[in-house]
């Protein structure tokens, strides 16, 4: 009989999740495995529900967007009954090995698995916010990017004809990963990021002055960005604030307009930007890790992550790679403020 390896997906979905999944019973099938897939992330452990993944399952999902596993941000150590649940799982489903697919809170579940439990687990990074440490990138940011990308010149655009600062209010929790590389690839005017408090007289000027360059300004904004105000905002079950009803982008827009003189419109891209089929990148990094994590399990290394290193993909040690959050580092503010807070000629 041959042994068998469960897939899980955790936490936000994103584009590249399906490649990944692929990758991995493609691999698996031809080093003599099957594959389950666990239904909604940890969920789906805690009630041992799961569902093969055979070749027909996958073949045709390498461009659909979403996960066809479902997900859920459900954490069994907050659950209770719900480690001794998962671990059970592991025999009732006759589980090998688990391949788990998630950012921090996913994979840091994984790594208490493997520290406490000795589990067989190897982790795949995903996320659209990017903020991974261990690994260069992560699938799903290169689509989230595009799409928002995409969303700023549709503002731009807009915003030109009007004679207004266009705000764009963007996901990616406490990193600022992708407004930066919004920011940047969009040529806005102001990128305000989570890592930093918003100078406000300094945006203004900034703004103001590409206004009257251009007749229009935009800004990128990340959903976490403090505008140093208290905020009172509830907490998922990993800990994490729920961001969604800060309002950064509409509260930004009117103290623009309040201290610019100059008609201001925000919009929020919110979920638009984690659907829809992944990009040429994230098809192939997906892709990549899914078939190397399913390696790893044939290798009997467990309690790995895999990550992009470079241009290879490497295992690292789960537990260093949920240690730390990779956040915006002041190399990268820098080359910000040269790019997306523009001064003109003095
Ligand atoms: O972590 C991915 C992410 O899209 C964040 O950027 C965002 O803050 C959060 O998930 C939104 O979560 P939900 O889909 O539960 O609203």
């Amino acid at each position: 009989m041959a042994k068998r390896i469960g897939v899980l997906t955790g936490g936000g979905d994103c584009p590249g999740l399906n490649c990944a999944i692929r990758g991995v019973v493609l691999k698996a099938l031809s080093l003599g495995y099957e594959c389950v897939g666990i239904q909604e992330g940890w969920k789906g452990m805690i009630t041992a529900e799961a569902k093969p993944l055979a070749l027909e399952a996958v073949e045709e999902i390498i461009g659909r967007g979403g996960t066809i596993l479902g997900t859920s941000r459900t954490n069994p150590y907050k659950k209770e009954g719900g480690v001794e649940a998962t671990l059970a799982a592991f025999k009732t489903l006759d589980l090998y090995a688990l391949i788990a697919m998630g950012g921090e809170d996913t994979l840091g579940v994984a790594a208490k698995l493997f520290k406490e439990h000795s589990c067989r687990v190897v982790g795949v990074p995903k996320t659209m916010d990017n903020d991974l440490s261990a690994t260069d990138y992560t699938f799903g940011f290169d689509t989230a990017v595009t799409v928002a990308v995409e969303a700023a010149e549709r503002l731009i655009d807009t915003g030109r004809s009007h004679r207004r600062i266009m705000v764009l209010e963007v996901m990616g929790r406490h990193a600022g990963w992708v407004s930066l590389f919004t920011g940047i690839a969009a040529g806005a005017d102001y990128v305000c990021l989570p890592e930093r408090p918003v100078d406000r007289a300094d945006m203004a000027e900034k703004l103001s002055a590409a206004h009257a360059r251009k007749k229009v300004a935009l800004v990128v904004a990340s959903e976490a960005v403090d505008l140093g105000e208290a905020t009172d905002e509830k907490l998922d079950e990993f800990g994490h604030m729920i961001l969604k009803e800060r309002g950064v982008g509409e509260k930004l827009a009117a103290l623009i307009q309040k201290s610019t003189g100059i008609e201001t419109r925000a919009a929020v891209i919110g979920h638009i930007q984690r659907g829809g089929p992944p990009t040429l990148f994230d098809r192939i990094l997906g892709t990549r890790v899914g078939v190397k994590a399913a390696e790893l399990v044939a290798e009997g290394r467990f309690g790995t992550m895999v990550a992009l290193r470079g241009n290879d993909v490497a295992a690292v040690s789960l537990e260093e790679a949920t240690a730390k959050l990779k956040t915006v580092s002041r190399e990268w503010l820098a080359l910000c403020d040269t790019l997306c807070a523009k001064s003109g000629p003095r």
